[in-house]
């Protein structure tokens, strides 16, 4: 078989190698850059596993700009949300369907990995595959579930959905995928597969936005909802899920609103998007409670991916709180490990804690467990610490004379 990978981002690549085990594989994309970083042999993206897969899989493999004929077209493009309408911006997938279809012969398969709202694959994708007048190809939407950093164990051997436009789609799809996924392939309809995919992180939001609530509320009752979690979970069908500074990603903060826009009864999506929003507002009101009658404060702002232990940074909720942080009046600095690029200059620790009248932990990185309170409280102007994450060893802080706020653990605070 002879597959083309449309977009060779974080799930488009590794999709790409895992299959180029088996099949021949013609990766697209349309930045240059990631193309010509591909074929110079280098890996655009940190990703675990991912340089060494690529190097098993060299000689099945190449990334160019252009589609070519192949049995199958597989598209993972971006399906952003467009910031101010809330809706679906899907510039990416039908530029992709305008790019296969010239190519598209009878019998080909054409897989949608991206996540798209309810009904884009008959509405947008389906019409525009058929301009070249083409009679019978088939056609899947196969979701992608795999989380960064842990990208290719979970497509290796998660679950999927399958929906396809007929059975034989389906089937065919599920043959092609069984060249490396050990999970079970679950058939179905392009409409149900699109839903299924949303509904999972709709379901992931709301849960998160839940344990917010519990978290805000720990402080009004007293109580350390970390411990209060865990012991809640210990009841044979409850899991709530972590507290944290907001929700981030290409995903989970995203995909609600595809859900949202195609519903007038839906009540909870929006409610649960507003909630995990507002969370860098909550930490910013502790920082603000800690530093009160302080003047013209420096903070310094560790982790800006938005999830532990990635470079991503994606939508990620520390970029709101910083902005929110400089408007009133803060002067904030940013460590992170892993992050390469962003909005705000990345410091080294030591530069970033440096003149600091307190440290707000934003990412939970496990490389944060081992920073040295004693050598940081050294550098610091003021020991104040905020722990959106509940990670670090909090008596070890306090030794050192570390006013700690833990979100989620009474602070005694008035709000
Ligand atoms: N990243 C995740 O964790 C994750 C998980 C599940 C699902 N998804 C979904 O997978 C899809 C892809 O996400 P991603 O994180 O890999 O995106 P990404 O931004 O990392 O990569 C997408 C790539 O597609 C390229 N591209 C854009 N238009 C193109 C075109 N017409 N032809 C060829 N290439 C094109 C871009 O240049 C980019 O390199 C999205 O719909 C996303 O919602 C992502």
């Amino acid at each position: 078989m002879k597959l083309c990978v449309l977009g060779l981002g974080y799930i488009g690549l590794p999709t790409a190698l895992l299959f180029a085990q088996r099949h021949k594989v013609i990766g697209v994309d349309v930045n240059k850059k990631i193309v010509e970083v591909l074929n110079s042999g280098e890996i655009p993206f940190d990703e675990p596993g991912l340089p060494e897969l690529f190097n098993k899989v060299k000689d099945n493999f190449e990334a160019k700009t252009e589609v070519e004929d192949a049995d199958v077209f597989l598209i993972a493009v971006p399906t952003p949300l467009d910031k101010s309408l809330k809706i679906a911006d899907l510039k990416y997938v039908r530029t992709s369907a305008e790019m296969i279809y010239p190519y598209l012969k009878e019998n080909n398969l054409v897989i949608l990995e991206s996540t798209v709202p309810p009904g884009t694959s008959e509405r947008l994708v389906l019409p525009i595959l058929k301009k070249g007048g083409l009679e019978r190809f088939y056609f899947t939407h196969c979701p992608e579930r795999a989380i960064p950093g842990n990208t290719i164990h979970e497509m290796i051997n998660n679950d999927r959905i399958i929906g396809g436009i007929d059975e034989k789609s389906s089937e065919q799809t599920k043959t092609l995928y069984q060249s490396f996924v050990k999970g079970n392939l679950y058939l179905s309809n392009v409409r149900t597969a699109e839903f299924v995919k949303l509904m999972e992180n709709t379901f992931r939001d709301i849960n998160i936005a839940l344990a917010n609530e519990f978290a805000q509320m720990a402080n009004e009752n007293k109580i350390n909802i970390w411990q209060a979690i865990e012991m809640a979970n210990k009841h044979p069908r409850v899991n709530v899920l972590k507290p944290g500074p907001g929700v981030g990603g290409h995903c989970i903060a995203i995909d609600p609103w595809f859900l949202k826009v195609h519903s007038s009864t839906s009540k909870m999506i929006s409610l649960a998007r507003e909630i995990n929003n507002s969370m860098p507002n909550y930490v910013l009101q502790i920082v603000e409670d800690l530093l009160e009658g302080i003047s013209n404060p420096t903070i310094t702002v560790l982790g800006v991916a938005y999830k532990g232990d990635v470079d991503d940074t994606r939508a990620t909720p520390a970029l709101k709180f910083i902005k929110l942080a400089e408007n009133e009046g803060y002067k904030v600095k940013v460590h992170d490990p892993y992050v390469k690029e962003f909005e705000y200059e990345i410091l080294n620790l030591d530069e970033a804690v440096k003149d600091s009248d307190c440290i707000v932990l934003i990412t939970d990185h496990t490389p944060f467990k081992q920073i040295n309170p004693e050598e940081i409280s050294k550098l610091v102007r003021r020991r104040n610490i905020v722990d959106t994450r509940n990670l670090l060893d909090h008596e070890r802080w306090k030794s050192e004379g570390f006013e700690i706020r833990i979100l989620g653990n009474y602070f005694g605070s008035k709000f």
